[in-house]
């Protein structure tokens, strides 16, 4: 089913405020945690030390097996089962990982959604080598910005790379909306960036916001963009947090004329806010974009299994039809993003990671993540139909291949720039 517009679009709609509201919220819990942990005046220690000489004579080796074969599309193919090579790194080794991606110690009884390779048909994608993903990054940032997917994509970089760092040369800041993982050796960072709708809105505090009530600043970016400002790798990502109705509240134009506004036209208007935003802010030269496109949700079991009538709970296997594609996923958006990034004057890399993901209804947080910033309760496990998240991905997981191939086309980067 490849159309937004069919008999289920009515599920949708009144489905997605549900599930939504319930899940991409942080409680209070997560509030008050966050606040403890967070400390402004750590932004002067985390950039208050200038460059060194870090930056000259990088020398990153892009062997045969690291080039993307010419004309390959990395983002068609299929998921094959290799308990050898996955995960690339260990739930329990990596101590940056927060309680919503946690499955396996938060109960999870199976960890099959580890063991799986993305293998492209016409080539393969090059082995994650974090040596390799740092040499890249010396005396740089990499910011990954939008809301709790992008998150979990972040979490994952950070854990695809913390092993090789040392005790003492590796740390994470929190400075709201930001977390900063900070490699000292490298004078390097890999970042995050809290803005679901990456457009200012009422719901761009890291932590006490809700997807009830939106009033997006459709033509406003300037507060975000300065904190954009010369990062080297900028990594975007924008969806879910419009999909809570079809209508939005939103401004744009006159700061007090709040309307409703028909979530595709709400969103085509952010792009353009964005587009502008870029051609007058970055340097092609020397900063690199990407967008990743929507992650999928597998809300309802009744579109990889007729009949059906559950969610992703208790799903060990990915889907095996190739044209498999989830409602949930609007092309309408992904034509949108299409066209905005044709037509910008600078390059933005997009990486379409909708279709490998959407085959991947095992590999939810299902009912081993956090609700309102808390684990499920006993009661709340009891009943995977009203509570389990297949929103959020499980880690390691699914964003460690986006991370992947996100560093692919790093380093075809590299290899053009040497
Ligand atoms: C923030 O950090 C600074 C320096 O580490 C410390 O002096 C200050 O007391 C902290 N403030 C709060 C509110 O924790
Ligand atoms: C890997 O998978 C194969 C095939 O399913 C299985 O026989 C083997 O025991 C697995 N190895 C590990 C280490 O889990
Ligand atoms: C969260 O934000 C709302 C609206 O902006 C505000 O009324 C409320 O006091 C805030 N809650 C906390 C705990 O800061
Ligand atoms: C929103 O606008 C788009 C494009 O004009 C249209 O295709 C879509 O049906 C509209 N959606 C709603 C819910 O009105
Ligand atoms: C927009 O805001 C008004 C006033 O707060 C509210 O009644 C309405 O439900 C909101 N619309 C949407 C789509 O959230
Ligand atoms: C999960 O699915 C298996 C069959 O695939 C079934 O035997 C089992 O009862 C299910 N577990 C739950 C908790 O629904
Ligand atoms: C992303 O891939 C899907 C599935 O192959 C395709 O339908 C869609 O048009 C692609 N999106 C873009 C922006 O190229």
């Amino acid at each position: 089913m490849h159309s937004f517009k069919s008999l289920s679009d009515r599920k949708i709609h009144t489905l997605f405020p549900i599930v939504l509201s319930s899940i991409i919220i942080l409680g209070s819990v997560r509030l008050i945690l966050d606040s403890f942990k967070s400390n402004q005046s750590n932004i002067l220690k985390v950039y208050g030390k200038p460059n060194g000489e870090n930056n000259n004579g990088v020398h990153v080796v892009v062997s045969p097996e690291d080039r993307l074969k010419e004309g390959c599309n990395v983002f068609e193919g299929k998921w094959v089962w290799d308990n050898e090579s996955y995960p690339l790194y260990q739930e329990q080794s990596c101590p940056y990982l927060v309680k919503q991606t946690t499955c396996l110690k938060n109960g999870r009884p199976d960890s099959f959604y580890q063991n799986w390779r993305w293998q492209p048909h016409g080539c393969n994608l090059p082995r994650f080598d974090p040596l390799k993903l740092l040499d890249m990054l010396r005396g740089k940032r990499m910011m990954f910005i939008g809301d709790s997917l992008q998150r979990g994509q972040f979490e994952s970089m950070v854990c695809l790379v913390q092993s090789v760092i040392p005790e003492g040369k590796k740390s994470l800041h929190r400075i709201p909306p930001m977390k900063i993982f900070k490699i000292e050796e490298y004078d390097a960072s890999i970042e995050y960036y809290w803005a679901p709708f990456i457009v200012e809105s009422i719901s761009d505090h890291a932590t006490n916001h809700t997807v009830h009530k939106r009033m997006v600043r459709l033509d406003s970016i300037a507060k975000h963009g300065k904190h954009w400002q010369g990062v080297d790798i900028l990594v975007f990502e924008s969806y879910i947090w419009w999909m809570h109705k079809p209508l939005v509240n939103a401004t744009y134009g006159l700061p007090d004329d709040v309307k409703e506004y028909n979530v595709t036209t709400a969103y085509r208007l952010a792009l353009k806010t964005w587009a502008d935003w870029l051609e007058s802010n970055i340097n092609p030269l020397t900063q690199k974009l990407f967008f990743m496109t929507m992650s999928p949700t597998h809300l309802w079991s009744w579109e990889w299994q007729p009949g059906s009538d559950e969610n992703c709970f208790n799903e060990s296997y990915p889907i095996q039809d190739p044209s498999y594609w989830g409602t949930g996923s609007n092309l309408e958006i992904m034509e949108l993003l299409k066209q905005a990034i044709a037509e910008l004057k600078i390059d933005v890399t997009l990486l379409n990671i909708t279709q490998l993901s959407e085959y991947r209804k095992d590999a939810h947080t299902t009912i081993y993540g956090e609700r309102k910033g808390k684990l499920l309760t006993k009661e709340q496990r009891a009943d995977p139909k009203s509570f389990a998240d297949c929103i959020h991905w499980c880690l390691p997981g699914v964003p460690d291949i986006w991370n992947q191939i996100l560093y692919a086309h790093l380093l075809t980067t590299f290899q053009n720039l040497t």
